[in-house]
């Protein structure tokens, strides 16, 4: 008996990888979001929770478009969560998580489009912009905070005691 055989199996093989690394970078953000918060670095961490979500809501969508090609969804994360506790560091790692994401859906964007699936292509395409976006907004933290020191994150601090004693 002829095997059946997914036609779409390359793309759903690719929308898994990247279902893994998004759940991975959300967890890695979530992580990030709650030291951040507990630093009382108000603002940075505020933005660290907010690319969290637009994270999961990229494993959403990508797990969803498995679902349609007729593929199962892997939700383990790629990798485990690095316990980075130092704020610089931890927007260089966020800042080169976004440079690979970027670099790997605009190969998987042009090996859909080889298979024939220009709609997964698509989602790839949208998904890489909005991975621009996060990288661009953590290296203009990244420079920031190289840029004024601990000047930076000191004000973050000062604005949510601020916001505290308004309570
Ligand atoms: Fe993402
Ligand atoms: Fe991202």
């Amino acid at each position: 008996m002829e095997e059946i055989v997914n036609k779409y199996q390359v793309s759903i093989d690719l929308l898994n990888d990247a279902v893994r690394r998004e759940i991975a970078t959300a967890m890695q953000y979530i992580y990030f979001h709650i030291r951040l918060e507990d630093a009382g670095y108000e603002y940075v961490a505020r933005y660290m929770h907010k690319v969290a979500i637009d994270e999961m809501r990229h494993s959403e969508h990508l797990a969803e478009r498995i679902l349609f090609l007729g593929g199962d969804v892997d939700l383990n994360p790629v990798e485990p969560t690095r316990q980075l506790h130092e704020v610089e560091a931890m927007f260089d790692f966020a800042k080169r998580l976004e440079t690979s994401t970027i670099d790997n859906y605009n190969a998987w964007a042009k090996r859909c489009a080889e298979a024939g699936d220009t709609v997964t292509q698509r989602l790839f395409q949208e998904l890489a912009a909005e991975e621009e976006e996060h990288q661009d907004n953590f290296d203009k933290e990244l420079q920031n905070m190289m840029n004024y020191g601990t000047l930076y994150l000191t004000m973050q601090s000062m604005g949510h005691s601020k916001s505290l004693a308004k309570k």
